[in-house]
């Protein structure tokens, strides 16, 4: 089995397997967390914990998208859009498997986050899936997923990962190309089953807010948990993460807007340029 890497550094992290959006078959991984410096991006604390906040939260994410499409796979009545979103389940779950394996490094690093994550599985089960109907549920998780492919897009568009620790630039860039291989389909799902303009967008504002609102409190949680935290260098490595090298709040902003608009269509083919770097073509033909 060929496993391969992003760009150039050599050492076996997932599959090889080209970039296929009407499949969206999962890659099997290899991942090993050993020897992870607790800062891997930068020597910094906010470069490192904008990834690490994201990996606390993805499996309970990525469970309950699962959990919801499986239940409502039997709901669509078209095998063009089963084949894929079959894949889709598979990919998520494996992101999700994966993200909770690197949790397990972040405990052992001496980061404490177990009680978050407990009240974030409760509200998942016990909040989201028990209170809201199935069709919100779906254009929940459209929204989440809109605003993954915008992540995924800044994030290998800007190449921030390009001077992170070897293992977790492979771990981010297959996730991000995954992300950008699945990107509408959830969409497309939603639109299969329920296609009102006020659900999409009811399910766009609530699956942002809860990213956000997850997001800047990992990120707190964890940098508030390395020394010496309150330095010059965190203040400024947040205002270029922010708003002037990665331009992450603009960048947000201009990537979800269009997903209010009464029409919205997302734009595939600009992003599929980014995924085929990292799972390209030419190694498998
Ligand atoms: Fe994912
Ligand atoms: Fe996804």
């Amino acid at each position: 089995m060929k496993f391969a890497h992003a760009t150039t550094v050599d050492f076996p992290s997932f599959e090889n397997k080209p970039l296929n959006p009407g499949l969206c078959e999962p890659r099997k991984v290899n991942f090993q967390f050993n020897n992870i410096p607790k800062l891997w991006l930068n020597n910094s604390s906010v470069l490192t914990h904008f990834f690490n906040a994201m990996n606390l939260f993805l499996p309970a994410f990525e469970s309950f998208m699962v959990r919801v499409m499986k239940n409502q796979l039997p709901c669509i009545k078209n095998t063009e859009l089963e084949l894929p979103i079959r894949g889709f389940i598979k990919q998520e779950a494996t992101h999700g498997q994966t993200h909770q394996k690197y949790n397990k490094t972040l405990q052992a690093q001496g980061y404490k986050f177990r009680t978050a994550l407990k009240i974030t599985d409760f509200f998942f089960t016990e909040v989201l899936e028990k209170y809201l109907s199935t069709t919100m549920c779906l254009a929940l998780i459209a929204g989440f997923e809109n605003i993954a492919s915008i992540i995924s897009y800044v994030g290998l568009k800007s190449n921030m990962l390009a001077t992170a620790d070897p293992t977790m630039r492979s771990l981010w860039e297959w996730h991000f190309a995954e992300e950008i291989e699945h990107s509408g389909l959830a969409l497309k799902f939603l639109n299969h089953l329920d296609n009102r303009y006020w659900m999409r967008a009811l399910g766009g504002l609530l699956g942002a807010a809860i990213v956000v609102v997850l997001l800047v409190f990992g990120m707190i949680l964890l940098i508030l948990q390395d020394t010496n935290f309150a330095n010059k260098k965190t203040f400024d490595d947040l205002r270029k993460f922010l708003f002037t090298e990665y331009k992450f709040i603009p960048l947000m902003f201009k990537g979800v807007i269009p997903y209010f608009k009464f029409k919205f269509y997302p734009e595939l083919e600009d992003l599929y340029q980014y995924a085929e770097k990292v799972f390209p073509y030419s190694q498998t033909n």
